[in-house]
C-alpha cells in the first residue's frame, strides 16, 4: 500500500477535500525509477556488491558536491558520527559538546566510542548557541559537533575560532544539510569533517540506510575507510579491530542517478518555503524559519513556529494534512540520558522548541493547490480560535 493511500486510510473518517501527506517517498521515485533501474541491473550483472565500481564514483562526487578532497561512503549518517570520532581518536574519558534538540544518533554517537556527552543550549533557530560553548570546554573535550539543524547551516565561524584556540575538533552533523552553505563554502568541508546521512528521509536519499564522512584530511580520510572495513589495511592484513559499513554497489549507484537531481529539488523546496511564506505572512501567531544572508538553507524540514502546535497539528489532520515534530522530546529529557544528570529546566530554548515547532510538508513534488491547501487551513484555524 503506498504512502499516501496509508495516509487516506487514517484520515478518512473526515473525509477531508484533499490530502497532503507530510512526507511521499514513492512518489519521489516516478520520475527517476527507469533510470535508477538500469543503474541497479548494471552492478547484478557485473556482481560487484561491496565496494564495487559505483562506490568509488559516488564518492568523488560526492566530494566535489561538498567541496571536500575526500567522501567516504557509509552504511548509515549514524555509522559517519561514531566512525568519525574513532578516526579522530576520540574515546574513553573524552568529553564531546553537541546540542539536546537533534535526532537521537547525534548523541548515541558519542556514547557508543565511549565518551561522554556534554549538551548545550541552541538559539532561536534551533542551532547551537557559540556563546554557550566556551564555558563546557574542559581539559577533556576533544570536539564539538554542530548540528545543521532542518539544513540550516550553525553559526561556523564562531564554532571553529573556539574550537581552533582551544586546539578541539569540529565535526559538522550535516546529516539533514546536503548543499547548505555558510558564507558561500558547503556544509561538510567547514570542520575537520562533515558526516551526512542519506537516509530515505533526507534531501539525498538512499533506497535504504547510508551515510558519508567528508574531509580535506587525508590521514583521517584513509582511517575512516579502514574502519569501515574491518580495520583491514588490505586483503588480508589488520591492524585495528573495527566493523564494517560501507555502502552496498546498488546504493551507491541508485544515489549517482540522484545526485543529478539534488541541486533541482533542493532549489524546489526553497521555491516551497518562499510560497509558503507569502501565503502566510500577516499571521502573526506562527513565525517562519529565517535565513540570514550569510546562509544557504536546504530545508530538510520546513518548522514553524506556534504556541498553539498541539491544536493546530490536531485540525490539520483532521484536513488531511500530514505534519510532524522535529522533535518533541529534547534528549536531555530521554531516558537514556538520565546518567548525565541533565533534568528539565537544564536547556530551557531547546525545551520551548519541542513545545512550539511544527514541520509542514516541504518536498520537491508538492504542488501549488498542496501549499495553498496548508496555508489556507493554518489560516481557517486561526480564525476559528477568534471567534
Ligand atoms: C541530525 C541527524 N544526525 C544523525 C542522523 C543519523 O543518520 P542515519 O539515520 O542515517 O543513521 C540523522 C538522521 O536521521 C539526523 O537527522
Amino acid at each position: 500500500m503506498s504512502p499516501i493511500v496509508q495516509y487516506q486510510k487514517r484520515v478518512n473518517a473526515s473525509k477531508p477535500k484533499r490530502i497532503v501527506p507530510y512526507v511521499n517517498i514513492a512518489g519521489q521515485h516516478v520520475e527517476i525509477k527507469k533510470e535508477i533501474l538500469n543503474a541497479i541491473e548494471c552492478v547484478i550483472d557485473r556482481g560487484d556488491f561491496i565496494l564495487g565500481k559505483e562506490v568509488s564514483k559516488f564518492e568523488t562526487l560526492f566530494a566535489e558536491l561538498c567541496g571536500t578532497k575526500y567522501a567516504i561512503s557509509l552504511a548509515s549518517g549514524t555509522d559517519a558520527l561514531v566512525l568519525a570520532m574513532k578516526a579522530l581518536g576520540i574515546g574513553l574519558d573524552d568529553e564531546v559538546i553537541t546540542v539536546p534538540n537533534t535526532f537521537i544518533s547525534t548523541v548515541s554517537a558519542i556514547v557508543l566510542v565511549g565518551a561522554r556527552p556534554v549538551l548545550v543550549d541552541v538559539k532561536e533557530d534551533g542551532n547551537i548557541d557559540p556563546e554557550k560553548v566556551e564555558e563546557l570546554i574542559t581539559v577533556k573535550t576533544r570536539a564539538i559537533i554542530p548540528v545543521h539543524l532542518t539544513g540550516k547551516p550553525a553559526e561556523m565561524d564562531s564554532i571553529l575560532a573556539i574550537a581552533r584556540k582551544r586546539k578541539i575538533a569540529v565535526i559538522e552533523d550535516a546529516a539533514q544539510a546536503v548543499t547548505a552553505t555558510f558564507r558561500g563554502t558547503p556544509v561538510g568541508s567547514l570542520g575537520d569533517c562533515g558526516c551526512f546521512s542519506l537516509h530515505p528521509l533526507k534531501t539525498l536519499n538512499a533506497l535504504g540506510d547510508a551515510g558519508v564522512v567528508t574531509t580535506n584530511d587525508g590521514k583521517l580520510a584513509a582511517r575512516v575507510k579502514k574502519l569501515r572495513n574491518l580495520g583491514l589495511t588490505s586483503r588480508d592484513n589488520c591492524d585495528e579491530w573495527s566493523g564494517h559499513s560501507r555502502l552496498d554497489t546498488i546504493q551507491a549507484a541508485s544515489l549517482i542517478v540522484k545526485l543529478k537531481y539534488v541541486k533541482k529539488y533542493t532549489e524546489k523546496r526553497r521555491q516551497n518555503v518562499e510560497r509558503y511564506r507569502n501565503l502566510l505572512s500577516g499571521l502573526t501567531e506562527i513565525e517562519c524559519p529565517q535565513e540570514e544572508p550569510s546562509e544557504r538553507s536546504v530545508y530538510h524540514t520546513f518548522v514553524i513556529r506556534t504556541e498553539k502546535r498541539d491544536e493546530l497539528q490536531k485540525y490539520l489532520t483532521t484536513y488531511g494534512i500530514g505534519t510532524a515534530v522535529h522533535y518533541p522530546i529534547p534528549i536531555h529529557l530521554q531516558s537514556v540520558t538520565k546518567r548525565l544528570g541533565y533534568g528539565k529546566g537544564s536547556f530551557p530554548s531547546a525545551e520551548k522548541l519541542a513545545e512550539t515547532i511544527l514541520s509542514l510538508p516541504i518536498y520537491p513534488e508538492l504542488e501549488e493547490d498542496d501549499l495553498n491547501y496548508v496555508s489556507e487551513h493554518i489560516h481557517s484555524f486561526y480564525e476559528s480560535r477568534k471567534r
